[in-house]
């Protein structure tokens, strides 16, 4: 019962996030507490009680009980639990009741953990495990929320543990460092504070749950043409300021307890095998206690693994052996089976692998499960899964995530009671792209299509038609002959001319945009552009919705067309989103999280993407995203940070304190006031300059964000606390972060390239 009881005051302590063993000594201070009393009335448990092994009692600190086990394992249990069991497990261990980690992907809700994605998500696979499907990375950074983040997290966590399973395979936190990454739906956007943000909101909702998150992959995933095989060529500047700030906050600020290592080579080494990421960053630097997970297929070595510090290699066992056998994917580079008892047991016999080795890396695991709560608190797989309240978090977070890219005339938001005709048309109106392809597609119990979205908002009042105008690229080949090209088009235009108004639905799908390989061009798949243009040339109330994860090219219709929002892949309650922004429930708060490209030219990566003889050098340092832009003065189509609203923000007052020479963090504060006629949210965006750097430094840095909600007239008073990380920059010569004493501009707007306020502040060291 004590035992419990400590567990209990645990959690209502805070959430156990963190690996920090003071901290968790802290926590279990009332505990001891507690202890010491029920030894004085004589029912003390724990080590003391007689029957109980330490390891097993709750009540003893984690490290007591993670060494008492340790010390109970023969050396071949421990190498056994260095490889998985199958495609998603971790090694169990029977004699001594140690549970395996069931994981699941992540991190866009849960997918079936039977196998590989491309068995998953295969046409005509048997889906047993349906799951909420939330709206992907770049769309939940679009929202700037990082409260509707961590909502996901929990209901993700909930579902997975009412689904039996103990460990989710996210957040993915890697940068958007080219828009044709075939996984930039997945990410959080270009920029390495938002992305931080993010990450952290969604670990905590997470791992209050007691899940394991997994954040990854660690490091610069950038790119999947050849990402097996790439080696990504990097400073040591541009990692710490771009690529590495959402692994380290996630671990020193989120507690996270695990990280998957990328495919691809860093510098020269496979991150798998690679020491100064997993031991020297990773552990040394910023104090990483938990497990390092490698990716499904990315290790090379035996002993060069190991003593990297990477602790699970996955997948293992028979499933492993067996996908390894399938040419398609010995031929798209995976490798494993190296960790396999057999031959970490032959390394440890010449002495290339340690024992010690070995007990650290099985000491990070048991010590995540019993934090976590596996060895007290087993989830059986009991619960509900896509509940109301699951639904609800998936429907607010695709609502918040919509970017109004263009309202000219105030067309948006539709006036239901003039609107008499609305036709829905494109490849993406009928059917609900709820996300990109591969491991993080979720197979949702229902989805709402823009088009169902629409019509269930329209009523009876209003009617709402349906043509194709265009299919979706490699979708069906019968569409897609000359004659039946003319025939769809034709039916676009002369339904279109007959509606009130026409709304495009265009965009990419799964199939084209997925994890895996890269997008092969920003245009819209072909005959979308000439589809919108002829709409728009009979509708003059033509909206453009884009359902694409990431920027398309709009050169050849932006012009001729009203209306333009960007919807992402919303998840399942995607439709029922757009329609309620179309109408005016919701106001457009979204902000992109990724600059917008005129041309694939203008891009920082253009000319050193995707490499040359499977090196890739990321020439472009720390510019990348609006960083490059404001650099080079180029001008994005759309910048970073943009959106729209149905109503108008005011900014004044902008205010610091102490604005003095000392290393106390920056106040900062601001009015804002919504001037328009409607309620809605801004999220207002802080840069930082340093005009007096010695090195070269950015023209602005995203340093801080807050989304306020407003009634129309409504004014707030939104703070900021800038602290010393938010004036420095990683210096190579001293291998740390460094603070220039001076004067420093804080840009305060509504974007990138839409500052309202600036002001100074002087800081020092
Ligand atoms: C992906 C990971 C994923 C893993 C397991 C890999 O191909 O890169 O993100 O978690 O597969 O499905």
């Amino acid at each position: 019962m004590i035992p419990s009881l400590c567990l209990y005051l645990e959690y209502a302590l805070g959430p156990k996030t963190s690996l920090d063993v003071r901290r968790v000594r802290m926590r279990r201070f009332p505990c001891l507490v507690l202890i010491l009393l029920a030894n004085v009335l004589g029912f003390a448990q724990g080590q003391s009680s007689p029957g109980v092994l330490p390891y097993k009692s709750p009540a003893l600190p984690v490290e007591q009980r993670v060494q008492d086990l340790l010390g109970r394992m023969t050396l071949e249990e421990k190498v056994a639990m260095l490889s998985g069991a199958d495609w998603m497990q971790s090694v169990a261990n029977e004699r001594l009741g140690i549970p395996s980690i069931k994981m699941a992907d992540g991190p866009l809700g849960i997918r079936s953990w039977s196998g590989p994605s491309s068995q998953t998500n295969a046409p005509g696979a048997r889906v047993e495990i349906k799951t909420t499907s939330f709206p992907v990375g770049v769309a939940m950074a679009a929202t700037w929320d990082p409260e509707v983040v961590q909502a996901e997290g929990r209901a993700i966590a909930q579902e997975l543990k009412a689904l039996g399973r103990d460990m989710i395979l996210g957040p993915t936190v890697n940068i958007n460092r080219t828009p044709l990454w075939g996984r930039n739906f997945e990410g959080y956007g270009e920029d390495p504070y938002l992305t931080s943000r993010l990450g952290v909101a969604y670990i905590k909702g997470v791992q209050g749950e007691g899940v394991i998150a997994t954040v990854k992959h660690f490091a610069a995933n950038n790119q999947e043409f050849e990402r097996h095989r790439v080696n990504a060529k990097i400073d040591e500047r541009a990692l710490q300021e771009i690529y590495f700030p959402a692994f380290k906050t996630a671990i020193q600020e989120a507690g996270v307890w695990s990280v998957m290592s990328a495919y691809n080579k860093l510098n020269d080494l496979y991150c798998a095998e690679n020491p100064f990421l997993l031991t020297d960053t990773l552990r040394k630097q910023w104090g990483f206690k938990g497990f390092v997970v490698s990716d499904w297929g990315s290790t090379y070595s035996t002993a060069n693994t190991v003593n990297a510090g990477m602790d699970l290699e996955m997948p293992g066992g028979d499933p492993m052996k067996l996908w390894l056998k399938n040419p398609r994917a010995q031929a798209a580079g995976n490798s494993g089976g190296w960790l396999t008892s057999e031959k970490v047991q032959t390394e440890i016999s010449l002495g290339k692998i340690s024992k010690d080795t070995v007990d650290e890396s099985i000491g990070r695991i048991l010590r995540v499960m019993f934090i976590s709560g596996m060895f007290d608190h087993p989830h059986f797989a009991t619960g509900e899964v896509d509940t109301p309240e699951q639904q609800a978090v998936a429907r607010k977070a695709a609502t918040e995530s919509i970017v109004l890219l263009k309202n000219a005339e105030a067309l948006l938001p539709l006036n239901s009671s003039k609107i008499h005709s609305i036709v829905v048309i494109g490849p993406n109106a009928a059917v609900a792209r709820t996300g990109g392809g591969g491991s993080s597609l979720v197979h949702p119990k229902y989805s709402i299509s823009p088009l169902k979205g629409i019509q269930d908002r329209a009523g009876s009042q209003i009617q709402v038609g349906n043509v194709l105008g265009v299919s979706m690229e490699n979708e069906d080949q019968s569409k897609d002959t000359p004659a039946m090209r003319e025939q769809l088009l034709n039916e676009a235009v002369s339904t279109a001319s007959k509606a009130d108004v026409a709304i495009v639905v265009v965009g990419r799908s799964s199939a084209l945009e997925s994890e895996g390989f890269d997008i092969k061009a920003l245009d819209l798949p072909p005959g979308q552009d000439e589809m919108i243009q002829a709409v728009a040339k009979a509708n003059k109330n033509t909206i453009v919705v884009i359902n694409a994860g990431g920027p398309v090219f709009m050169g050849k219709w932006i012009e001729q067309v009203p209306a333009v929002l960007h919807m992402w892949y919303g998840g399942q309650e995607g439709g029922n989103a757009i329609a309620s922004i179309l109408f005016g429930d919701a106001n457009p708060s979204g902000k992109l999280p990724v600059s917008f490209v005129r041309r694939w030219e203008d891009s920082p990566a253009y000319g050193h993407y995707p490499g040359e003889n499977l090196q890739v050098e990321y020439a472009e340092g720390i510019y990348v995203g609006y960083r490059y832009f404001d650099k080079r003065n180029v001008e994005p189509l759309f910048p970073f940070g943009y959106g729209l609203s149905y109503t108008t923000f005011a900014y004044s007052e902008l205010k610091v304190s102490p604005g003095r020479k000392t290393d106390q963090p920056v106040e900062v504060s601001l009015r804002v006031r919504n001037t328009g006629p409607r309620s809605g949210a801004e999220v207002v965006e802080l840069y930082v300059h340093d005009g007096h750097s010695s090195v070269d430094r950015p023209i602005k840095e995203l340093k801080s964000f807050r989304r306020v909600n407003l009634a129309p007239k409504e004014t707030q008073t939104v703070r900021f606390t800038l602290d010393r990380s938010a004036f420095a920059y990683y210096s190579i010569a001293k291998k740390d972060w460094v603070v220039e004493p001076g004067q420093f501009e804080i840009l305060v707007g509504a974007s990138s390239r839409d500052i309202r306020l600036k002001t100074v502040v002087n800081v020092g060291k």
